[in-house]
């Protein structure tokens, strides 16, 4: 690159690599393989009705019954991991989100379910009590609804226990609470879960991409008009990334995520740059559903996500939670 100045036309011509399809392919400095995708599942219990996701044309919660099956197709499709997203009933919702810590429920079940049938199949659980909390914030509140901190560190690392316990290869909190990393990774140590991976939502921004997760969940309609703001990353900010993915790399991440994605790739690129460590990056629901819409009304649906994903690789992720990671398999499976 330090010639560039000295390369002059036509005895370099850049379009002599593009002409031919074996030598585009040769020369690609970036490659796109299932063995970079995650799938996050929305999982319910059997007796959910709404399957559907209206906001996420193309996706369905999928019922602990139907679980082993789906996960099975998508380990002979090469995708290495999972990732676990409660739906959980609104009466069992309080301000405590107690039920994070419940060992029986959804997503432990649904952990030892898929460890017990499809055990190569890595799986991602998240720490955070929004699928819980009848407020749904991320964590607890005091009595002016300003989310607590330091009071909801203890009943992260119960959830964290909870999930390792259960099998979670990867525990992902997504919470932001300052802190939480260390505390998390001091309780796994003590209990003995030495293995278990931290990958921290390190670079988590209050983004309006997440509506339609928050819709697939059942938890927009109790946040209401709240917002995640108070704990979530302003998205004007870029070094303050750095400062969050340096602070949970010294309190014991072993991957840092940064969410959401396309719109963030040179936060991606500036993580990946300076520390070097496993980054993931996260194709959130609300890019999903404008990639969906726009496929739609194009007809290019399968191009525009495979030139996203491939954007991410470029910019330095190493892996990319999708929720098109299903469908991106079964088109990288067959080039
Ligand atoms: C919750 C959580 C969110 C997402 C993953 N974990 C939403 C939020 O912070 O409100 C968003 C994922 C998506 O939009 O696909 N802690």
């Amino acid at each position: 690159m330090q010639n560039l100045p000295f390369r002059r036309f036509p005895n370099t011509r850049l379009r002599r690599l593009r002409t031919r399809p074996f030598a585009r392919v040769l020369t690609a400095e970036t490659t796109l393989s299932v063995r970079d995708l995650i799938l996050p599942l929305f999982i319910c219990e059997n007796e959910e009705t709404q399957r559907d996701i209206p906001a996420m044309p193309g996706i369905r919660r999928v019922p602990l019954n139907a679980l082993t099956q789906l996960a099975k197709q998508i380990n002979r499709l090469g995708i290495p991991a999972l990732a676990l997203f409660p739906v959980i009933a609104p009466a069992i919702k309080t301000p405590y989100g107690l039920e994070a810590r419940n060992p029986d429920g959804l997503i432990p079940r649904a952990v030892r379910q898929l460890k017990k049938t499809v055990p190569a199949l890595g799986l991602i659980t998240d720490l955070a009590l929004d699928p819980y909390t009848s407020h749904g914030h991320d964590g607890v509140t005091d009595a002016r609804g300003t989310v607590l901190n330091d009071g909801t560190l203890a009943l992260l690392r119960d959830q964290a226990l909870c999930l390792a316990e259960a099998g979670s290869d990867i525990l992902a909190p997504s919470d932001m609470m300052d802190g939480r990393i260390g505390f998390i990774r001091a309780a796994l140590e003590a209990a003995g879960f030495t293995d278990t991976l931290l990958l921290s939502y390190a670079a988590k921004y209050a983004s309006a991409f997440y509506g339609p997760f928050r819709s697939a969940l059942g938890s927009r309609a109790n946040l209401g008009t709240r917002d995640k703001r108070g704990y979530q990353m302003d998205p004007a900010n870029s070094d303050e990334a750095l400062h969050e993915v340096a602070m949970d790399l010294n309190e014991g991440a072993d991957m840092v995520m940064v969410k959401p994605g396309l719109g963030y790739l040179d936060i991606v690129h500036r993580v990946k740059t300076q520390f070097g460590v496993p980054t993931l990056a996260y194709q959130v629901s609300g890019e999903y559903a404008m990639l969906k819409l726009a496929g739609q009304a194009n007809n290019n649906e399968a191009e525009l996500f495979l030139e996203t994903l491939l954007a991410f690789k470029r910019a330095g992720a190493d892996a990319i939670l999708s929720y098109y990671a299903l469908t991106a398999a079964r088109l990288l499976g067959s080039v």
